[in-house]
């Protein structure tokens, strides 16, 4: 597509959408341009920000996969994956024009005579725009060929661009374990400087991860309270309904730890616990996540039968529909011992938060999908009503909703109207959607902008990542050494009763 087509104005005046600031020219290459991210995610994204008029005025697309297809092939395929995922229905004329100079490379990634026909292939974008576009490699393949491709981009030359940007794009997992992801870190920056690598985490193009640092730091009325001498335990819930689809391959040999804690909810421990950074520039913020990420301790293998619990789901109902176990699922080993739910808790030993408990729980099939983070506080030091009264008080709560239903919502005791004083919790909440009445942008628009501008704030630093294995590693090891087995529970249900151990202190699990 030589031009965008321009936005019509936003319906919601508080709602701007994805700002449209200039971006340098581009030619975006995604490798596994046929998969099922590229289909369900990165296509769709590419044309809703084709859609809000935010892609460069110059952007080409250059698919690269192991499939036998030509150019125009590629391009119906484009256009069928955004009919059927673009979270808007797409307008005709934007979809034709953005796919319509696509180009598609055909190939295995450790095939040494794939890179010069793709450098062939930016190097004709450049001639028809007349100018040196930037270049941006999308990684969206088995993590196993991240190491080769970027290998043979920095073997082809392709790794700089004398008067242009040259960045890549890393997908999940960046390893399996602490050693691979050094590994893979050394690897990467063999070729490529950190300031051209842009690891993804989802979770952090999200519009309510985002908005716990605004919620953080763009009110006065928390930061008093933003500490261990008012703030009680922290709870994060990332829960799931479904189960794992036909992704056995890559699940059975993740599990949830790796699959969602060691990734997205470590991220979103580090936004609550973070200090406010000086600015928002991309090392001032990741500098301060990393900080934390440090304060966390690294669990000894003694420790972890007390710190964390894994299980598996077994048949049960799930919407109404009676759903297979775990084990029963297509492509799962009848003998897996994979965890589908993990729960950890950790503390983060700085001056802030010392003594105060997080608890971070994932899992497949569980009641209802649900992500949200709880803040409880302290109860209050002493209470003066009678027995009655006092029944219904509880310690206030802020819950920070980030799917579905995403919003705020602070819990505050208040009296029940009568002539007796009798106490009950009600809720102050503000809500996304009847606030602001719009669709936020998906994750991976944000994302894939991001990188195109360069900036990185959104995207996890090279000592970030290794700092989320330091913590997770001795957890993963320590289960695969252990003699107990994995606990179950049955889908549908809440999670394990085993998850009950990790609380301290009185604290329970809030309902999913
Ligand atoms: C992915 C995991 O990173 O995140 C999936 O691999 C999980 O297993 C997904 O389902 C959850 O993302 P979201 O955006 O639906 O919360």
């Amino acid at each position: 597509m030589t031009a965008t087509t321009q936005a019509p104005a936003p319906e919601n005046p508080l709602v701007e959408g994805l700002e449209r600031l200039p971006v340098h020219p581009t030619s975006l290459a995604i490798f596994g341009a046929t998969g099922d991210l590229a289909n369900r995610k990165l296509l769709p994204a590419i044309y809703n920000l084709a859609h809000d008029g935010a892609l460069p005025e110059r952007f080409e697309l250059i698919g690269i996969s192991r499939a036998e297809m030509t150019d125009a092939e590629f391009r119906e395929m484009a256009i069928q994956a955004v009919r059927k995922f673009s979270r808007r229905p797409p307008d005709d004329d934007v979809l034709q024009r953005l796919f319509e100079n696509a180009r598609y490379v055909a190939g295995t990634f450790d095939q040494d005579t794939l890179y010069p026909g793709l450098a062939t292939a930016l190097d004709g974008f450049d001639k028809e725009a007349g100018q040196r576009l930037n270049r941006c490699f999308y990684l969206s393949t088995a993590p196993s060929f991240f190491p080769v491709i970027v290998g043979k981009l920095g073997q082809q030359g392709l790794d700089h661009h004398e008067g242009a940007e040259v960045r890549v794009i890393i997908e999940k997992p960046f390893g399996t374990t602490l050693e691979e992801a050094q590994e893979l870190n050394r690897e990467v920056l063999s070729v490529f400087d950190e300031q051209q690598v842009f690891r993804i985490d989802h979770y952090l193009g999200k519009e309510t991860v985002q908005n716990i640092m605004a919620f953080r730091f763009a009110n006065g009325m928390f930061e008093p309270l933003w500490n261990r001498n008012f703030i009680d335990n922290v709870q994060i819930t990332a829960a799931e309904d479904i189960g794992i689809g036909t992704r056995a391959g890559y699940y059975d040999s993740a599990g949830a730890m790796r699959d969602l804690i060691q990734n997205h909810m470590l991220q979103l421990l580090c936004h609550v616990a973070m200090e406010p950074p000086v600015s928002f520039s991309a090392d001032e913020v990741r500098n301060e996540k990393v900080k934390v990420l440090h304060a966390i301790e690294r669990p000894s293998a003694d420790d972890v039968a007390n710190i964390a619990v894994r299980a598996q789901y077994t048949a049960g109902t799930s919407g109404g529909d009676r759903v297979k176990g775990y084990t029963e699922e297509e492509g799962v080993p009848a003998d897996s011992h994979t965890e589908t739910y993990a729960a950890v808790r950790l503390e983060v030993d700085n001056w802030r938060w010392a003594g105060v408990p997080f608890y971070l729980r994932t899992g497949k099939r569980l009641a209802r999908k649900v992500t949200e983070i709880a803040i409880t506080l302290k109860p209050v030091p002493h209470l003066g009503f009678t027995q009655d009264g006092s029944v219904g008080v509880r310690p206030n709560q802020l819950v920070l909703t980030l799917q579905p239903n995403e919003g705020v919502s602070l819990q505050l005791a208040a009296k029940i109207p009568g002539t007796r004083m009798r106490i009950t919790p009600v809720n102050m909440e503000f809500l996304y959607g009847t606030t602001f009445l719009s669709q936020s942008p998906e994750a991976y628009e944000r994302l894939i902008l991001d990188a195109m501008r360069g900036d990185a704030t959104l995207f996890t630093r090279n000592d970030e990542v290794e700092a989320q294995w330091r913590i997770i590693d001795p957890i993963i090891k320590a289960w695969a050494d252990s003699a107990e087995g994995v606990a179950e529970y049955p889908a549908g249900s809440m999670g394990p009763a085993e998850a009950d151990r990790l609380l301290v202190g009185g604290d329970a699990w809030r309902s999913i």
